[in-house]
């Protein structure tokens, strides 16, 4: 038997038949939504101000809608208001209780508004906060990379390509190139936060209102740089969430692959750096075992913006304009790409505070691969050879030296000057590591 609740009274008019249980359940989103519920708020009591400034409702109606929504505010962050999932969504569920307190007063708030422009508006004044946070994240994190950068500025460790010893760096010049790829990221949200801010109210549910609200001066009270020019686009745009989680995204595998690196460099093989015990667990088998789990979960949960990308991209692909019902979903998408942002970025900067680098492993490391040959040829260059012959002759010293396990530091002066006459004494400091390296 089907069972029949109530019809939505906030949209049930023209109804007779109800939702059944299970289509409200599929409908409702309120669970996930009720987190704009402060930036709902606010935009609300912006556009009632609005409505009474144009004259549409009165001073008196005003008051006890923006009375009535203060104290909703309360009650939510108390912990004491009531979500109820047929009121399908954040907006409902507010201006039900509204009404309850403020009776026709707030019956008249939606005057000229939807929720399709009321969603948009809500999830920009959201993701405004959630960006200030994100930047503010990345700061505190490039300013760990940079303190832990000054500790080792001068010592030297192996730079690496293909994962192999390529040529020797400072620790110092390595972390910064962590400070460089958050310094992207920080600019790529900082101009996402300046482009969304875009203020869609008046634009109602696709056609504009009637009601002459003074957009500019809602726009300015509620922090936004502009007003949107068409309303058609205005509510169906998600352009906005879409750059915000590919921002997310490419956040993610910066964290992703800089947690990589520590969980590569804090391994027994290599054992350059050493973890908090703070961010690694043990292993409930192998008593010797130190984990680095918050960095491998750093680095698996990236994916989380990579699918939230990619779910909004494939969920805005071929919808028409203006709005569709099928938006609602993503929410859950932005929450989670801008919870791993927010969660991670915190976590993440303490790890890097925290590590210990293990100097003297790193400089052993540069006694191996031949890690000086391009500053060998760079001094045969200096010496007028040209390049490629340079490395062909290196190329040569480096066989040679393999041939015998030495690395052509350890060559005496007179077998390299087998190779080429151009080499002398003064080729020592070229083949040093530790003055070898670049910053
Ligand atoms: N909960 C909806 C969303 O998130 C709000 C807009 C609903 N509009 C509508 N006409 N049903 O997109």
């Amino acid at each position: 038997m089907k069972k029949k609740t109530t019809t939505n009274p906030l949209w049930g008019g023209r109804f007779t038949g109800s939702a059944s249980k299970s289509v409200q359940n599929y409908t409702s989103s309120v669970d996930v939504d009720k987190r704009l519920y402060k930036e709902d708020i606010a935009g609300s009591l912006a556009y009632a101000l609005g409505l009474k400034e144009a004259k549409v409702i009165s001073a008196k109606d005003y008051s006890k809608i923006s009375k009535g929504l203060k104290s909703i505010l309360k009650e939510i962050e108390s912990g004491k208001f009531q979500w109820d999932k047929s009121l399908e969504d954040v907006h409902m569920n507010i201006e039900s209780a509204l009404i309850k307190k403020a009776g026709n007063s707030a019956k008249k708030l939606h005057t000229g508004r939807s929720r399709n422009d009321q969603i948009s508006t809500d999830l920009r004044l959201h993701l405004d906060t959630v960006i200030k946070n994100i930047l503010n994240l990345i700061n505190q994190a490039q300013l760990s990379i940079v303190e832990k950068a000054k500790v080792h500025a001068e010592d030297i460790m192996p730079g690496f390509t293909h994962m192999q010893i390529a040529q020797p760096v400072t620790l110092g010049h390595h972390l910064l190139s962590w400070f460089e790829m958050l310094e992207r990221d920080f600019s790529r949200f900082s101009e996402t936060k300046e482009r969304m801010s875009v203020m869609p109210l008046g634009s109602a549910a696709l056609a504009g209102s009637r009601f002459r609200v003074d957009r500019e001066k809602l726009a300015k009270r509620l922090d936004f740089n502009s007003t949107s020019n068409n309303s058609m686009d205005a509510v169906s745009d998600r352009d906005f969430v879409i750059e915000f989680t590919a921002n997310s995204s490419i956040l993610g595998i910066h964290l992703s692959r800089i947690c990589e690196e520590l969980v590569i460099w804090s391994s027994s093989q290599f054992n350059y750096v050493q973890l908090s015990d703070e961010f690694c667990t043990g292993s409930s088998i192998m008593p010797q075992k130190k984990n680095p789990d918050v960095a491998e979960l750093i680095r698996g949960g990236s994916s989380k913006t990579i699918a939230s990308l990619m779910g909004l991209l494939s969920l805005m692909k071929n919808q028409p304009l203006s709005y569709n019902r099928d938006m609602q979903e993503d929410k859950e998408f932005i929450f989670s790409a801008s919870d791993y942002c927010t969660s991670s970025l915190e976590l993440f900067s303490r790890m890097v505070s925290e590590m210990t680098a293990n100097t003297e492993r790193m400089k052993d490391d540069c006694n191996m691969g031949q890690i000086t040959a391009t500053d060998l040829a760079d001094y045969l260059v200096e010496r007028d050879v040209p390049f490629r012959k340079a490395h062909e002759v290196v190329g040569k010293i480096v066989k040679h030296a393999e041939s015998k396990n030495l690395q052509i530091f350890e060559l005496p002066i007179n077998e390299l000057q087998k190779f080429t006459k151009v080499i002398s004494n003064d080729v020592k400091s070229y083949l040093d590591p530790s003055r070898g390296y670049k910053s």
